[in-house]
């Protein structure tokens, strides 16, 4: 069954701008990971500062499997790996299923 994983990231204000930067020029590295099935950034639209990487798994071992593999360390990698320099984030994950829905 479809698990979703959600990073929430937490940024001063000022700084939200930088992460949609961020993650436009992303690595891309997630995108072909075995069992990988999307992912949206949301933007808070009111005064939360808190964006959420909303991605979607197979199951719980594909996302186990990127954590652990060279691909999330490419798509995550600071200035010493050729990646940007790190923010001030606070980032937390959180962990779903579906109940129930519609549409998607
Ligand atoms: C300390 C924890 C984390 C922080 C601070 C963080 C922050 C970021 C940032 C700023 C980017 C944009 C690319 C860059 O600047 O390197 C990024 C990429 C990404 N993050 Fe995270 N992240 C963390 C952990 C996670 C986790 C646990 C997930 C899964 C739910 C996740 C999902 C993603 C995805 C899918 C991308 C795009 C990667 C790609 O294109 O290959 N991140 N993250």
């Amino acid at each position: 069954m479809t698990v979703i994983k959600i990073n929430a990231l937490t940024v001063p204000a000022e700084m939200g701008d930088e992460v949609a930067r961020r993650f436009a020029a992303r690595a891309g590295a997630v995108d072909d990971q075995e069992g990988f099935e999307g992912f949206e950034l949301l933007k808070p639209t009111d005064e939360r500062t808190t964006w959420l990487v909303v991605t979607r798994w197979r199951d719980e071992a594909a996302f186990e499997a990127w954590r652990s593999s060279t691909a999330f360390a490419h798509g995550h990698r600071g200035p010493e790996g050729g990646g940007p320099a790190p923010m001030p984030i606070q980032a937390e994950l959180w962990s779903y299923e579906v109940a129930l829905g519609r549409g998607v």
